[in-house]
């Protein structure tokens, strides 16, 4: 029986870390995404520990070269992908986060690895996810790219103004749409994530949410059956009462 191949980008800590814990504890190969090699090669040591079947890939999403060496490298080893969860991200903002002091360096820094990476990645991997029986597709986006939940006067994300990274998750939203529109007549599926408010580097640790419950989402949208939906976004809903379900774009 062959294993299955899952390739999580940014996967050396934080919600990515918990989703190649999650998926290898399936039986699952499971490949970690990281852009620093010691940082993946440490969290290979201690999946492995945990007896997962893990392998540090070196994959930098923001740098072309590293993207493809990544999908050479998978094409040849494995011949094919069936899980691609689109982990890796970033947080800045300028001042005080208003829109009116947001800076391009800042806003360009947060789409090369929110937006453009995922791109990058996709098409790059695209051809061995085509080659699975039924691939899956996990972009990690986030309800602060929700134009609906971010402008809802009722809703508790209502005072956040900052730019960046709220409209590249907007932008990697529509990215989620457009694939599943494209992929629709194939067995692949297309989703994007929102792991709700957890504690991890990204947000200095002040989320309620842990990475492992972060990661459940990802694991539910990657492990979609055939009749699973596609081109949504899904997970945590805090205006809901923090049960799990589709989130208005
Ligand atoms: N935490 C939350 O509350 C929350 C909520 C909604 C959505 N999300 C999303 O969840 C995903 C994971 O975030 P997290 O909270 O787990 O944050 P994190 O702990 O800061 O982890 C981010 C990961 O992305 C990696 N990364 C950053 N830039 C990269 C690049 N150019 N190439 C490859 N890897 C790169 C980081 O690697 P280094 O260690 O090398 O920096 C790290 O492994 C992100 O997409 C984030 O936007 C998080």
């Amino acid at each position: 029986m062959t294993t299955t191949i899952a390739l999580i980008t940014g996967a050396n800590k934080g919600i990515g870390l918990a989703t190649v814990r999650q998926l290898g504890a399936r039986g699952w190969t499971v490949l970690v995404g990281a852009r620093d090699a010691a940082r993946g090669r440490e969290a290979e040591r201690t999946l492995r520990e945990g007896g997962a079947d893990a392998r540090f890939v070196p994959l930098d999403v923001t740098d072309e070269e590293s993207v493809a060496a990544a999908a050479k490298l998978v094409e040849t080893e494995y011949g094919h992908l069936d899980v691609l969860v689109n982990n890796a991200g970033i947080v800045r903002a300028d001042g005080s986060a208003m829109p009116s002091e947001t800076t391009l360096a800042t806003l360009r820094e947060v789409y090369e690895t929110n937006v453009f990476g995922v791109v990058a990645v996709t098409n790059a991997f695209l051809p061995l996810l085509r080659n699975a029986p039924a691939a899956r597709i996990v972009n990690v986006s986030s309800e602060v790219g929700s134009i609906a939940v971010m402008t809802d006067p009722q809703g508790a994300l209502f005072e956040l103004t900052s730019v960046p990274y709220p409209s590249s998750k907007a932008a990697l939203n529509m990215v989620t749409a457009m694939y599943a529109k494209e992929l629709r007549d194939t067995p692949i599926k297309v989703n994007a994530a929102n792991p709700g408010y957890c504690a991890t580097d990204l947000n200095h640790n002040s989320g309620f949410r842990t990475p492992d419950q972060g990661a459940e989402v990802s694991v539910h949208l990657a492990t979609l059956p055939a009749d699973g939906p596609s081109g949504l976004l899904w997970g945590f809903q805090m205006d809901a009462g923090g049960g799990y379900g589709v989130l208005p774009w």
